[in-house]
């Protein structure tokens, strides 16, 4: 399978074309006392660029444990087969992986415990939600990486234009913002303009996408945290109606085929009034090749009406196979990466957001991302996947869902 092709030991370069340029040491054959890992990442946008630095560095200062990052595929649904497929191998082929935060339940009996090398007191600052999440029967088999909310990016300089004081808090002030803007946008030449772009793929993004209409609705979680199906009401049915309504008309008929990356793409290119995504987008947003740079912002999206709206809470964890053949290395490189100071210098330079409670009052982080201390009260209002009351049988219970509202979607 995919993962023999990704030995670190190998001399041979990796022939599976997702697996990235390793640095050289870490591709060099395994010199005694040296302990090599594999570390598979991935996502979207500059995440991954930037932990290869990070990995680099702790290379550089610990030459007795050597990691080799790999790149995963950036889909949550295709990155979940891959490793369920090295799990069930039980190949020692990878050591650490990105856990999504839907995931401890799903593949807690894959992983080893942090608990066992000093997880506790590692999670010590963690936000207990996201600790309680990764520990599954009293073993944490998740170190929080950084935590992920969808939110509305928009336009400052367009709602202005056409004479809007604000984000829109609900759908409807939604539509009609978009139509407007795009309306007034098309008539002044830019044909490529669209309202509003987000991820309408049948993949894991669209159940995040597709719970926040459900659940800024008043249609529930899916499955209720007592393991009740609730999604068979009218309030959702409608909502997955209304977002049908969208496409073609303020958002792109491709939009059925985007995932994160393609819906920043038009947004990126100044092609669109507002996009959902996630915070990632907003360090990329601001840098110097977007076309919105000084012209956005991120607020909570929106609800069926005022007063009822809904992030889904999204975040990535790092997990230790239970088929490694060195775990102890991998812990240490863990905590490490995922410790304080690795997560502020990721949230500096890529806007992942940090796990760990004191970063939020961090002078310099602050003053770098002031959207970051208003992200505090989206996170904690956002509505968690069924993930905990479906495990382990999350992955699939996803997969139905986001195939149905992609029935939806497409008109069947
Ligand atoms: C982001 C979120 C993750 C989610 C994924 C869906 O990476 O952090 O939780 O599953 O997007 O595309």
């Amino acid at each position: 399978g995919a993962c023999a092709r990704t030995r670190t030991r190998s001399r041979a370069a990796p022939a599976e074309p997702a697996a990235t340029e390793a640095p050289a040491e870490a591709a060099a054959p395994a010199t005694e006392g040296v302990v090599n890992l594999t570390f598979i990442s991935g996502g979207p946008g500059a995440g991954l660029d930037f932990t290869k630095q990070q990995v680099a560095e702790w290379n550089a200062a610990n030459p007795d444990i050597q990691v080799n990052i790999i790149e995963g595929p950036n889909s949550a649904t295709d990155r979940f087969g891959l490793y369920l497929q090295t799990f069930q191998a039980q190949s020692s082929d990878i050591d650490v992986m990105e856990i999504d935060v839907i995931w401890p339940g799903d593949l807690a009996e894959h992983l080893v415990d942090f608990n066992e090398y000093g997880g506790a007191d590692a999670v010590a600052d963690d936000f207990p939600a996201i600790v309680t999440n990764n520990t599954v029967d009293g073993r944490l088999v998740g170190l929080p990486f950084f935590t992920d909310a969808g939110l509305m990016y928009y336009r400052t300089d367009l709602l202005e234009k056409y004479g809007f004081s604000g984000p829109p808090t609900t759908w409807d002030e939604l539509e009609e913002m978009a139509q407007t803007i795009q309306d007034g946008e098309r008539a002044e030449g830019n044909q490529d303009f669209w309202g509003f772009v987000w991820q309408g793929l049948a993949y894991e993004g669209l159940t995040c996408n597709a719970l926040e209409w459900v659940y800024s609705s008043d249609g529930g979680t899916i499955v209720s945290p007592d393991k009740v199906i609730t999604i068979n009401n009218d309030a959702a049915l409608n909502s997955l109606d209304r977002a049908y309504s969208w496409i073609g008309k303020i958002s792109p008929p491709g939009v059925t085929s985007f995932k994160e990356e393609e819906s920043r793409a038009v947004w990126h290119g100044g092609n669109a009034a507002f996009m959902r995504n996630w915070p990632y987008a907003f360090s990329l947003s601001a840098a110097e090749d977007s076309a919105v740079a000084g012209k956005f912002d991120a607020a909570p999206l929106p609800g069926a009406e005022a007063g009822l709206s809904a992030a889904t809470l999204g975040g990535w964890q790092l997990g230790i196979s239970k088929y490694s053949k060195n775990p102890e290395a991998a812990a240490k490189f863990a905590l490490w990466l995922a410790g304080t100071e690795s997560q502020k210098a990721r949230a500096m330079n890529v806007s992942l957001i940090p796990t760990k409670a004191s970063l939020y009052q961090d002078e310099e982080l602050v003053t770098a991302w002031p959207f970051l201390p208003r992200m505090l009260p989206v996170l904690e209002k956002a509505v968690a996947r069924p993930s905990t009351a479906t495990a382990p049988q999350y992955n699939e219970v996803s997969n139905i869902f986001f195939s149905n509202v992609s029935d939806v979607l497409t008109g069947k």
